[in-house]
């Protein structure tokens, strides 16, 4: 019998790995430029973790967690976020006396959840997140939907995604609103489905969120969390809103935000595809987490985009024709040659170009016909005439033309350059 991947598993083949590089290295420059630190946990973690963090009434902890007992009777569970694993590091390792507050981490990494499989919605899927401790400030909130916006936009994506925000106030308000809404749909009860029955007791504000029809039309007339705000997070949440236009960041409101994660306070928010059906991230802020788990009270916020949904994004908009990867030389060499013109790949490599050789040891034909379909830019030629003078050929690919010059590190260097202006 052929073995096969577990369903809900993708291999990443090389064609979509530069994707993900793409990604990777604008995560990285965004990050680096606005001095955020990455920080990278374990793939599982205690079982308890995510049933304090996440909350045990979400679907994530109730229906989606890879959870084994181990060898010594532990039970663990494959990270199916990344925020309460970084909760857990920062208090465990003391971070807050280690670096300077508010402490800004960054991660990438795989996550696991036993979800219904669908496009985009993965069994094993990639997270990058951002997760900023210490500052209880409307204006790291603003900062996360910054750095969050600054990556879509890098790739192309900001206009394919709607941003909704929402507040879900503090406990004192959101408990008032949660009542409000009970008895809103306590006469409705009976018309809902088996999962509002039982979010109505065990997590109300989740039943906003049913993408059932009979649920959705008695919600529609439901009491609005932002209605109900006390006075601060009413003025926070204007803040926000303000903020945000003043950096003309586009985005909507919708109370109907409430995230699947039981958390968050204050300020939340999702990207959604404009398209696809499929949130792109989401985040917000979780000011009791950091003491739920164990640590000193302390404000925070975050947030997580899918990469696979990035990727899936920028294959559906063909977004990938712009980051096909280059070969900048293809060094066209006989064997007789080839060790000699190794000097000057190398050389060129270190320079920072993406250079190809001779491996295949084929006729000249065949290596020009190489260089063709890889669309190296250049292709330098040493035969063994051309050692001999101390000379190379240096082909432009894209306008056809071919010259000698002289065979070292500045004439070739300069060649390519001036072809770029
Ligand atoms: P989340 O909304 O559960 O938030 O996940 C964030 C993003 O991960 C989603 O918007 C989606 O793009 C992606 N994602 C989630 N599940 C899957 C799946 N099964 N397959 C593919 N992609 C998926 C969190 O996880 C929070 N920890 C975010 C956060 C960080 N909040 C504060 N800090």
């Amino acid at each position: 019998m052929n073995i096969t991947r577990q369903k809900g598993c993708k291999d990443i083949l090389p064609d979509e790995v530069k994707i993900w590089q793409y990604i990777e290295k604008n995560i990285k420059e965004i990050c680096d430029s606005y001095n955020i630190k990455e920080i990278r946990t374990p793939v599982f973690e205690a079982t308890e973790l995510y049933a304090r963090g996440v909350g045990d009434e979400t679907d994530i902890v109730n229906k989606e967690m890879y959870t084994f007992l181990d060898k010594g009777n532990r039970s663990i569970t494959l990270r199916p976020e990344l925020t309460a694993g970084v909760v857990r590091a920062y208090i465990e390792n003391g971070l807050s006396s280690k670096i300077i507050s508010p402490i800004k981490l960054w991660y990438t990494g795989n996550m696991y959840r036993y979800e219904k499989m669908q496009k985009g919605r993965y069994r094993e899927f990639n997270q990058f997140g951002v997760e900023i401790f210490g500052s209880d400030s409307y204006l790291a909130d603003i900062e996360t939907i910054k750095i969050s916006s600054e990556l879509l936009r890098r790739l192309n994506l900001l206009d394919k995604v709607i941003l909704s925000i929402n507040s879900i106030g503090c406990e004192n308000c959101r408990n008032e609103y949660i009542q409000k809404l009970k008895e809103f749909e306590k006469p409705y009860l009976d018309q809902m489905c088996d999962t509002c029955k039982v979010r109505y007791n065990k997590n109300p504000l989740r039943m906003l969120d049913c993408k059932e029809v009979k649920c959705a039309k008695i919600l529609r007339d439901a009491p609005v969390i932002t209605d109900c705000l006390c006075e601060d997070c009413k003025n926070d949440f204007e803040k926000l809103k303000d903020g945000l236009n003043k950096l003309d960041i586009k985005y909507i409101i919708d109370p109907g935000i409430v995230r699947g994660l039981d958390y968050y306070n204050k300020t939340v928010y999702e990207y959604v595809s404009k398209d696809l059906e499929l949130a792109v991230g989401g985040g917000g802020r979780y000011d009791k987490l950091v003491s739920t788990i164990g640590g000193a009270k302390t404000p925070a916020v975050g947030f997580g985009i899918g990469m696979d949904r990035l990727v899936l994004l920028i294959k559906e908009y063909e977004l990938d024709k712009n980051i096909n990867e280059v070969v900048d030389i293809y060094f066209l060499t006989d064997e007789d040659t080839y060790f000699e013109s190794l000097k000057y790949v190398d050389e060129l490599r270190k320079l920072g170009y993406v250079v190809e050789t001779n491996i295949n040891n084929k006729s000249f034909n065949a290596q020009f016909k190489y260089a063709n379909k890889v669309n190296a830019k250049f292709v330098v030629i040493i035969g063994e005439e051309e050692l001999n003078n101390n000379e190379c050929s240096i082909k432009n690919m894209d306008t056809g033309i071919q010259e000698k010059i002289k065979l070292n590190i500045d004439s070739i260097k300069e060649k390519i350059e001036n072809a770029w202006i």
